[in-house]
């Protein structure tokens, strides 16, 4: 644990405290794959923080005799999710030893409808990491300033990378980079220059091809990137990709962002079809939409494009401009050929409940 934690040690917990919170899904526009160390990203990655894609926590912790974890999502008892959670816990107690005798009982449900398939880890986990920190506050009776979400978005990360986006709202950058020095592999940060009016409250559909569980898990993905044959082809990519996409958003201009978020999300793909145990998430109703989405960026000329995370559903990205011409589209071509389609947008970031 760095430092920057490890201030926030305490002697045991003495009574019952309890936090709740409410915290985003966010979708990757330049992705985040393949680890440096423990979750220090390979390359740094940009993401669009959304607003009806949430996860709601409420954590009670108790003074206890050994570490207990309860876990209730939506009303039922998941051993799965609370396992998680206590293997995270005990890797954060070698530094927070006080965690050792609470009893953490959380409770958690999502906005989106839970068969949905779209990624909850993100979400699941800012929200589960800002109720612990909001209870460690409280502990050490400090305030919630700006540094309680730049230490909300470093726990975030170790419990899950991308979560540590989740944090603030809008356009999120994680990982170092030439282009700001600021930028950290430990946490997330909000995009700093002024981006163009043009991507100021970016739509995006996300269309539900398939709710199933992935054969492949991103944790163990990330892991297969370690041998993999193009993966240092791969970092290098991502690190343009990165800086010319910031050009693009600072000048509006979609014929530079449209094709690197697409790009993104095939050299994904491509990376786990190439990988020395290969394996596919698309689908073929994935690839259908991505014929769709393109005719119909070319038939209407309207700035549509799509992006896929470590699964088989799309998520259509456009401006707000278009929404209603977008949406239209969506509901009568792509809707019949898929599960639910989430019609989501740029979001704030996570609030206290
Ligand atoms: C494809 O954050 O789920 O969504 O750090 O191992 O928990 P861990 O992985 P995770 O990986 C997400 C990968 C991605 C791309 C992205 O969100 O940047």
């Amino acid at each position: 644990m760095n430092s920057i934690l490890s201030q926030l040690a305490h002697s045991a917990l003495q009574d019952e405290k309890k936090a709740k919170w409410q915290a985003p899904s966010n979708i990757a526009l330049i992705k985040y794959w393949g680890k440096l160390g423990p979750q220090i990203p390979a390359n740094p990655s940009l993401s669009l923080t959304l607003s009806r894609s949430l996860s709601e926590t409420t954590l009670i912790c108790s003074p206890s005799e050994r570490m207990e974890v309860s876990f209730e999502f939506e009303g039922e008892n998941h051993p799965k999710f609370a396992q998680k959670i206590e293997s995270f816990l005990v890797s954060l107690s070698t530094e927070w030893a006080f965690l050792k005798k609470i009893k953490f009982s959380i409770f958690s449900k999502n906005t989106f409808p839970h068969s949905a398939g779209i990624a909850s880890s993100a979400s699941g986990m800012a929200a589960f990491c800002l109720c612990l920190l909001d209870i460690i506050y409280q502990m050490n009776n400090l305030p919630k300033d700006e540094l309680f979400y730049i230490r909300a978005s470093h726990l975030s990360r170790l419990g899950s990378g991308s979560a540590c986006r989740s944090l603030y709202g809008g356009l999120v950058e994680w990982g170092q980079s030439p282009v700001d020095q600021s930028y950290s592999d430990t946490h997330a940060t909000p995009i700093k220059m002024s981006i163009h009016p043009e991507f100021s409250q970016l739509q995006d559909a996300i269309l539900i091809v398939s709710s199933e569980e992935k054969p492949v898990s991103s944790r163990e993905g990330h892991g297969r990137m370690g041998e993999h044959l193009f993966s240092s082809i791969r970092f290098s990519q991502a690190k343009s990709h990165f800086e010319q996409i910031l050009k693009g958003l600072k000048t509006g201009d979609w014929t530079i962002v449209g094709p690197i978020i697409e790009s993104e999300a095939l050299s994904l793909h491509a990376m786990m079809m190439t990988s020395p145990e290969p394996y596919i998430l698309l689908k073929p109703k994935t690839l259908e939409l991505i014929q769709l989405i393109k005719h119909f960026r070319e038939e209407s000329r309207l700035p549509v494009y799509f992006t896929i995370d470590a699964g088989p559903n799309l998520h259509v990205i456009y401006p707000e401009s278009v929404k209603a011409k977008v949406q239209t589209f969506l509901e009568n071509e792509a809707r019949p050929l898929v599960e639910a389609i989430i019609f989501d947008e740029e979001g704030h970031g996570p609030q206290v409940c």
